[in-house]
């Protein structure tokens, strides 16, 4: 299959195939092997949603107590459109992501007046119902022939067919492909069988192809799709770190751009410096009177950027901020920057971040 634009008319008839073949193979393996989960013991329309707004950013086993005590509470929707916003945020709370509460109670306002949707596209127009929530709570609630394409769901479906698309692609071309596999009846479950071996069997990491009740189908029997988003490489960038220190007070500039702007920063070179090439550098800066300590090197990680530092303390009673940058060095800031304050104060009251937090331990 062409990685970019998906299967062919030929190979689409085979997956349509495979697909068609699912419930059969999954369902009977759900009765046997679904986990007894609270929200699984009732078809009323009300907890299910609930439910499934808990599960959106929240793992089940998170997910299980606050279902029972939210519904202990709030056992209607009637009582979630009158429930105060404290009582509800309480209710909420350890859940995180508020907003999600908060659109559950403005949809509950709706439909306490209008009644339940029953079509995924119904609930779809609910604040806080996207896609995914639309089609669980559909079938699940409904029996509508309605896919729920989730994270899980995307990674088992990937595998099956060996499709190696990435996963925003997967997620659209796999609900239009399954909604005609819904089988007559138990889409509910047709729904949760294909999560809940995303969730228990075909695993991110480690997936149990042996006991896969889709082993004889599956095209990949591995962990080794679906295939990851590419990320861009990070940039390297290599730092020579001055602790300037009078015995007392250290400098220290604020950082007025890039990444960790708004905080507190030592002095950086912008290139790797030996013992040598340090002195060097610092006497090509003017300064006169110093004895550099032995360095410490450190490889900081940000999202998109590694920081490769090499830091050295400089006891010296000179001010570093009348230094002047030699011709052809760059650095973080000029040394005109720098401003002294006591170390114990910068220990407490500065924001320096972990990038250059970790310099202190090479002062006295
Ligand atoms: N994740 C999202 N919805 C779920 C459900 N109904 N059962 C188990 N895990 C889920």
């Amino acid at each position: 299959m062409n990685e970019q634009t998906g299967p062919a008319a030929g190979e689409k008839d085979g997956r349509a195939e495979a697909l068609a073949r699912l419930p059969a193979l999954l369902l009977p393996w759900y009765d046997e092997n679904k986990r007894s989960l609270p929200w699984r013991e009732s078809k009323d329309p009300y907890r299910v949603w609930v439910s499934e707004i808990m599960l959106q950013q929240t793992r089940v086993e998170a997910a299980k107590e606050h279902y029972r005590r939210f519904l202990a509470e709030l056992p209607t929707v009637a009582d979630l459109a009158a429930c105060d916003e404290k009582k509800l945020f309480k209710l909420w709370e350890g859940l995180g992501y508020y907003s999600r509460a908060r659109n559950l109670q403005r949809a509950a306002r709706i439909v306490a007046e209008g009644g339940f949707p029953r079509t995924a596209q119904e609930w779809k127009k609910l604040p806080g119902v996207g896609d995914y929530t639309a089609g669980a709570i559909a079938s699940i609630a409904f029996e509508q022939p309605s896919p729920a394409v989730d994270g899980n769901v995307i990674r088992v479906l990937a595998r099956l067919l060996g499709d190696g698309r990435e996963q925003e692609t997967l997620k659209g071309a796999f609900a239009a492909e399954l909604a005609p596999a819904y089988p007559p009846a138990r889409r509910g479950d047709f729904t949760q069988s294909l999560m809940e071996l995303g969730a228990t069997v075909c695993t991110p990491a480690a997936p149990q192809c042996l006991a896969c009740p889709l082993f004889s189908l599956c095209k990949t029997r591995s962990d080794a799709l679906p295939r990851r988003k590419e990320k861009a490489a990070r940039r390297r960038l290599q730092k020579t770190l001055f602790l300037f220190f009078d015995g007392a007070r250290l400098a220290l500039y604020r950082r007025t751009a890039g990444v960790l702007k708004g905080t507190y920063a030592f002095f950086s070179a912008e290139r790797a410096m030996n013992g040598e090439e340090a002195a060097a550098f610092l006497q090509g800066a003017g300064l006169h009177r110093f004895a550099l300590g032995a360095p410490a090197a450190h490889t900081h990680v940000f999202s998109h950027l590694e920081w490769e530092m090499t830091a050295y303390p400089v006891f010296t009673q000179e001010d570093a901020s009348a230094l002047r940058l030699p011709a052809g060095e760059s650095a973080d800031a000029p040394f005109s920057a720098l401003l002294y304050a006591e170390k114990e104060a910068v220990v407490r009251e500065f924001s320096l971040p972990s990038a250059y937090r970790w310099c202190l331990a090479l002062l006295p």
